[in-house]
């Protein structure tokens, strides 16, 4: 039986374009569904060419955390990656799928995580304080932003004349490289 992953994203869905174009052809994994909290995000855009059903959860209704949970067991979701997810995952989510929960951060974490600490915020922050290197952390998710134990991370120069959007196409480049090789190691 293959493995059931749900992804999550807020925005654009790269990550999770990516991840599900990396293992389309292998019996493994299958992506039966894609949550967003934003109804105009463009990761809708994504699933329809992916002809993966997608769904939106407002805020209130994802931060309560019961609709979620009864949709993921519908679909009996064995995992969940979250690929660019912006709100905080309500603690019966994670006790839900305890250590089933993986995010990635653009940034070597601990440093630049937190709340508010996200996207273009974290490439700002990273070129701000004179980074000579930056670039990813996967990791399972608790309770709190950032804080759960780290799977892997992979490094990329900063250079003094980086711009934050430079910074972000060495983050996203290294994303693209590893994270759907990460699922492969940790649940294939
Ligand atoms: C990615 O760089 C991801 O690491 C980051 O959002 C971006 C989403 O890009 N996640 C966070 O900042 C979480 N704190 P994408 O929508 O193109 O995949």
């Amino acid at each position: 039986m293959p493995i059931k992953i749900a992804l999550f994203a807020s925005g654009s869905g790269s990550n999770a374009e990516n991840i599900a174009n990396y293992h389309s052809k292998s019996s493994v994994f299958e992506f039966p569904l894609i949550i967003s909290n934003k109804a105009d995000a463009y990761v809708h855009e994504r699933a329809k060419k992916l002809q993966i059903p997608s769904f939106t959860f407002p805020r209130e209704v994802f931060l309560a955390g019961d609709e979620i949970i009864t949709l993921l067991k519908e679909y009996e979701i064995d995992y969940i990656v979250l690929a660019g997810f912006l709100l905080k995952i309500p603690t019966s989510l994670v006790e839900a799928y305890p250590n089933k929960i993986i995010n990635i951060h653009p940034a070597l974490l601990p440093k630049f995580g937190g709340k508010g600490m996200y996207g273009q915020h974290v490439h700002q922050a990273v070129a701000d304080a004179g980074e000579i290197e930056s670039g990813i952390t996967i990791h399972y998710v608790n309770g709190n932003y950032d804080e759960g134990n780290i799977i892997f991370q992979a490094k990329c120069p900063v250079l003094p004349t980086d711009t934050p959007d430079m910074i972000a196409e060495k983050v996203h480049a290294l994303e693209y490289e590893h994270f759907p090789r990460i699922i492969s190691e940790l649940w294939g």
